[in-house]
């Protein structure tokens, strides 16, 4: 029997409670500002990497599907950092699937990246702890390397050139605080300005840029408070306050862009009139139209009902926080 390099890992999505918008270094994916994540239960990447020595190039399989050459360069791309931190040549075939459609506006680079770095250097026989599995993961998309750890997540921005103090860490388990997360699907059409672009195009000409900067450690440090405490509606303002930043930079970029739609905005001022009506709900916004409203397990019926009510939503999703990395 031939030497047989073959792992497969599972990795779950985040949002984003305080965003991470902004690199200070595009090619090591180094962040301008710190962030802060839940991951969640429902929506994960399962990703098997087998290497073979009869392979003269690597293949990505996602969803059954042999992906576009674009994609097929990011993954070696990456599969290089791998066979270059493990000394071997071998070429790969990954196969990758979401349980989410992949086109239902659910952010699948961080779960895949997350899953692939942790196959892949499983598979070429590297063991590589958490901490270093997720400076990896950063190296095929930022957020990807909070989608190591479950619960509640932070990604400590570094100061370092070389990237060796860029990675995330967990801030309380999920069992700790269990909070609830209904994801608002109001389009599955792709994005016109992935993240990546969007955030460079907003570092590079928005003048609100700064303004960003100025608050968004307060923010940070905020946030990680009030979940310390289990203070929700304390979280809640920070993180709606917080993603609404976020998207006024991109209103002063240029040429100016705008991740909503006016299903967005519907969704929004539903849940503002949740809250006068005495339901804390609070939402957040990622890159892209689709809303994620945080509220209590207590309160998620109540909020997902009335989020279904309104005609521009095409679904909802209930989500809990879920787990990290796992093996398969
Ligand atoms: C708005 O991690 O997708 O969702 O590092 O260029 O791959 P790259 O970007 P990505 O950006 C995520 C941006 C965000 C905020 C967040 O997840 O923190």
């Amino acid at each position: 029997m031939g030497v047989y390099l073959k792992a497969t890992a599972r990795a779950h999505t985040n949002i984003a409670l305080i965003k991470y918008w902004g690199k200070r270094d595009e090619s090591l994916f180094l962040p301008m500002n710190n962030s802060l994540s839940i991951t969640l239960d429902k929506f994960h990447t399962t990703t098997a990497v087998e290497f073979c020595p009869c392979l003269p190039v690597d293949l990505f399989i996602m969803n059954n599907q042999l992906a576009s050459s674009a994609e097929m360069a990011k993954i070696t791309h990456f599969l290089d950092r791998v066979r270059g931190m493990s000394g071997k040549s071998w070429h790969a075939v990954v196969h990758s699937t979401n349980n989410f459609p992949t086109a239902a506006g659910f952010a699948s680079s961080a779960s895949g990246y997350a899953a692939l770095a942790a196959a892949a250097t499983k598979a070429i026989g590297l063991d590589l702890g958490n901490k270093a599995l997720s400076q990896l993961a950063r190296l095929g998309s930022g957020s990807a390397c909070r989608s190591i750890y479950g619960g509640y997540v932070e990604w400590q921005k570094g100061e370092k050139d070389d990237g060796t103090d860029s990675f995330a860490k967990p801030v309380l388990e999920g069992g700790d605080w269990d909070l609830s997360i209904v994801s608002v699907l109001v389009t599955d059409t792709p994005k016109t300005v992935s993240s990546r672009e969007g955030m460079k195009r907003t570092v590079e000409t928005s003048p609100f840029y700064s303004g960003w900067l100025d608050s968004v450690e307060a923010d940070f440090l905020h946030a990680k408070e009030a979940l310390i405490h289990h203070d929700f509606e304390l979280l809640g303002s920070i993180i709606e306050s917080n993603a609404l930043k976020m998207h006024a930079t991109t209103l002063g970029a240029n040429p100016p862009f705008m991740y909503w739609n006016s299903a967005t905005l519907d969704v929004i001022k539903e849940v503002q009139s949740l809250r006068s009506g005495g339901i804390q709900a609070y939402f957040t916004i990622d890159a892209g139209p689709n809303v994620k409203v945080l509220c209590q397990p207590k309160d998620e019926q109540a909020v997902r009902e009335s989020l279904e009510k309104l005609p521009n939503v095409q679904n909802t999703y209930l989500c809990h926080p879920g787990p990290g990395l796992t093996y398969l």
